[in-house]
C-alpha cells in the first residue's frame, strides 16, 4: 500500500475518506499521530502527520524511526513524503515543487538507523541514491497532470532547524551543491531505505533561502504559499494513486 508523510501544511489530506486509524505503538516508541487507512482515488492508502495532528512536533522532535516503522507495520509498501523547504537555486523558484534525486544531511542528535542494537552482522546500507528511481517517475508524471511547475531532481540539504538558516550556511550549502533546504528528510529517507521501503519526496518550496531575497522569511509569506501549494500537491498525489 502506498503511504504518504504529510509535512507542515499537510497535517490532514483533502479528499482522503478515513477508513481506519491506527494507533501503533512501536519497538521505537510512538509515531506523531495515528495512521491513517483511507480511500483517496478508489484506493486504499496510509497517511501520517509528521507533526502530529494537530502539528505540535518540531522537526528535531519528530520520531522519525516509530514513523516509519508504524507505517510499515499498518502495511506500507513505498512512502512519498511532503515538506515545505526553502529555495536555494534558480531551480527552485517560490511555488516550485521539486522532487529531489540527492540529499546532504546537516542535521545532528537526531536517531539515525535502526541498526543499533549490537545485532551482528553490522549494517551499512547502500544510500548513493537516496530516492526510488521508478517512484521518483511516477510522482514527476502525476505532477505533468497538475497546473505547477515541476522540477525534476536537485539536492534537498537537510538542516536540522527550528530556527532557519543564516546567509553564509545558505550560501555554503549553495556551494556544497543543494537546491533546496528544509528540516525533516532526514533521517526519515534513510530510515525508510533501512527498512527496504521505496521512499520519494515531493518538496514545495515556500520561501526564498535565507539572504536569497531582500526581505525577511516570514511565517505569513510562508503560509500563504503553502496553502495554495498544497492544494496542488494533494492533486498530484490524488493524480498518483489513480494511476496505480
Ligand atoms: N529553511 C529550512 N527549512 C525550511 C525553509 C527554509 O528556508 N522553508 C521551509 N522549510
Amino acid at each position: 500500500m502506498l503511504a504518504f508523510i504529510g509535512g507542515t501544511g499537510l497535517t490532514r489530506m483533502d479528499g482522503l475518506t478515513v477508513i481506519h486509524r491506527h494507533n501503533i505503538d512501536t519497538e521505537w516508541g510512538e509515531p506523531s499521530a495515528a495512521v491513517v487507512e483511507g480511500e483517496l482515488a478508489g484506493k486504499r492508502v496510509l497517511f501520517l502527520a509528521r507533526h502530529g495532528d494537530p502539528h505540535v512536533l518540531l522537526p528535531h522532535q519528530v520520531n522519525y524511526r516509530a514513523n516509519v516503522a508504524a507505517l510499515k507495520q499498518a502495511g506500507a509498501s513505498e512512502i512519498v513524503a511532503v515538506n515545505a523547504v526553502g529555495g536555494i537555486t534558480a531551480r527552485a523558484p517560490t511555488a516550485a515543487i521539486v522532487v529531489p534525486d540527492q540529499i546532504i544531511d546537516y542535521s545532528y542528535g537526531r536517531e539515525t538507523t535502526y541498526f543499533d542494537k549490537r545485532i551482528a552482522p553490522v549494517v551499512h546500507v547502500d544510500f548513493s541514491w537516496p530516492f526510488a528511481p521508478s517512484l521518483r517517475q511516477r510522482l514527476l508524471s502525476a505532477l505533468s497532470k497538475v497546473d505547477a511547475q515541476a522540477i525534476n531532481g536537485g539536492c534537498y540539504g537537510a538542516t536540522q532547524g527550528p530556527r532557519l538558516e543564516t546567509a553564509a550556511e545558505i550560501s555554503r550549502m549553495e556551494s556544497d551543491g543543494c537546491d533546496i533546504v528544509g528540516m525533516t528528510g532526514m533521517p526519515e529517507a534513510v530510515l525508510a531505505r533501512e527498512l527496504e521501503l521505496p521512499y520519494a519526496m515531493l518538496s514545495l518550496v515556500v520561501n526564498p533561502g535565507a539572504g536569497k531575497s531582500d526581505r525577511e522569511i516570514t511565517m505569513e509569506e510562508i503560509e500563504a504559499v503553502i496553502h495554495a501549494g498544497m492544494g496542488k500537491v494533494c492533486e498530484a498525489l490524488t493524480a498518483l494513486v489513480a494511476d496505480a
